[in-house]
């Protein structure tokens, strides 16, 4: 009988796509239902399990309507985080710059106890043009004087000259972070500052000094002064047992040609030998004695007497190593270096070469042909790294721009540079611009870069 039924079914005609899907549903269903092995579990879980499955369109519902609400409460929460972290914080300033308020976070402003300024937001008091990137910015007033500041460094360059500002520029995003108060002393004319600190307010506006017949005021003309006394260069030497104003025309020659830059890209010409090369009398590394020790007249005397100061400061067994190279001695030296690499590691003539221009210069292009170098020793004979951890190099790190050297190869300005570090390798550029160039933490491509 059962078979006959089913026999009857088989040879109805074929079931439409609907009925497929409502009979395969069906039977999933039925399959679904507890087996008598099984003990039927009453728990108000099973049952709501259960429910569903019977009721699959108000399980899709009601999973729908849970995630939502998880989602509106997950968007609830970032929205209301990012309007308590963006809402002005009671210790936030309020600035007004010109007919402009905005309030400035209190960690842009209070930096290690110290109130500074965004500078490119008093820019926009007058067409003040602002060039520069991440690591410098100037400000050039329509008078033509200029402002710059270095990122991370207290020196502030007023038409030319460097002051330390006692704290550093912070360059940030857009902003430029400068102390108020230097801020206040550089322009001499122009710009009225208020602060209140009462009430975390500051107010920036230019000086009026009449209007004209449309009743437009007519403001001072911004104006920078670089009379503010603060010059990095002023430095005592007293603690070398002399008074080292008496060799300021030593120190301190007031000269460009003390400002040739020789690197890979600017090269001397092979016929250029410094006119007035005199020889070393200071104490110098009898393993070298193809250097015949020459500098040029100034740089030689300034080493002396900052080698007489280490001495006074207990330096012992310092020694002028390498000094003025002539073009055919750097041709002798770059040549051996080249062999030697090619023989000890294999090397092509290119790759050699490649490697040995890391740390010397093909002739033409070395500082030593100058004759305003030098490379010291301590203790030993050759030039290497460990001369970093010598007591000569803690003292030149911080008193050689006293005497007018810069440390011409840092190890953080390789890329500038494009020599591996020499915490050997000196150069004379005079005092002033070592001074400049030691505080501002620059090196001396960096340096030339900024006087343009
Ligand atoms: N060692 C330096 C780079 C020179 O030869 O001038
Ligand atoms: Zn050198």
């Amino acid at each position: 009988m059962k078979k006959k039924i089913k026999k009857e079914k088989i040879e109805q005609p074929a079931l439409t796509d609907e009925q497929i899907e409502f009979l395969s549903a069906h039977n999933k269903k039925s399959n679904s239902h507890p087996t008598t092995d099984e003990p039927f579990d009453k728990s108000s879980y099973a049952k709501t399990r259960r429910y569903l499955k019977k009721h699959k369109f108000f399980a899709v519902v009601i999973t729908v309507a849970i995630l939502s609400v998880i989602a509106t409460v997950v968007l609830l929460s970032v929205y209301t985080a990012s309007i308590i972290a963006n809402r002005p914080n009671s210790d936030d300033f309020t600035v007004k710059i010109g007919d402009k308020k905005y309030t400035a976070k209190y960690e842009d402003i209070m930096i290690n106890d110290i109130m500074y300024i965004d500078a490119t937001k008093i820019a926009t008091l007058d067409e003040v043009i602002i060039s520069g990137d991440a690591t410098s910015r100037k400000f050039t007033l329509p008078s033509l004087q200029y402002v710059r500041f270095a990122n991370n460094s207290n020196v502030a360059i007023v038409d030319g000259e460097y002051f330390d500002m006692g704290q550093k520029a912070i360059i940030k995003g857009n902003m430029c972070l400068v102390p108020i108060d230097f801020i206040s002393k550089i322009f001499y004319s122009g710009l009225d500052i208020q602060i209140d600190t009462e009430e975390n307010n500051i107010t920036i506006g230019r000086v009026e000094i009449g209007s004209n017949g449309k009743n437009d005021p007519i403001y001072e003309p911004l104006g920078l002064t670089t009379e503010i006394g603060a010059d990095v260069t002023n430095v005592a030497y007293e603690q070398f047992g002399f008074d080292s104003r008496l060799h300021a025309t030593i120190l301190d020659p007031k000269s460009d040609e003390y400002l040739l830059l020789v690197n890979h890209t600017n090269p001397l010409s092979s016929t250029y030998i410094p006119y007035d090369l005199v020889q070393l009398n200071c104490d110098t590394n009898p393993a070298n004695p193809k250097s015949y020790y020459n500098l040029r007249e100034i740089p030689a005397k300034a080493l002396t007497l900052m080698m007489d100061a280490m001495k006074t400061s207990g330096i012992e067994g310092i020694q002028a190593s390498s000094t003025y190279r002539s073009y055919k001695r750097q041709v002798e030296i770059v040549d051996s270096y080249i062999n030697h690499k090619m023989s000890k590691y294999s090397l092509s003539y290119e790759d050699a070469k490649k490697e040995v221009l890391k740390t010397s210069a093909l002739p033409g292009h070395s500082e030593h042909q100058t004759g305003l170098c030098v490379d010291f020793v301590q203790g030993t004979s050759s030039l290497t790294n460990d001369f970093e951890n010598s007591t000569a190099f803690a003292w030149l790190k911080n008193n050689a721009h006293k005497f007018g050297f810069i440390l011409r190869y840092p190890s953080t300005k390789e890329a500038i540079t494009g020599y591996d570090y020499e915490p050997w390798h000196y150069r004379f550029v005079g005092r002033t611009v070592a001074s400049r160039i030691y505080e501002a933490n620059i090196c001396f491509e960096e340096y030339l870069a900024l006087s343009k």
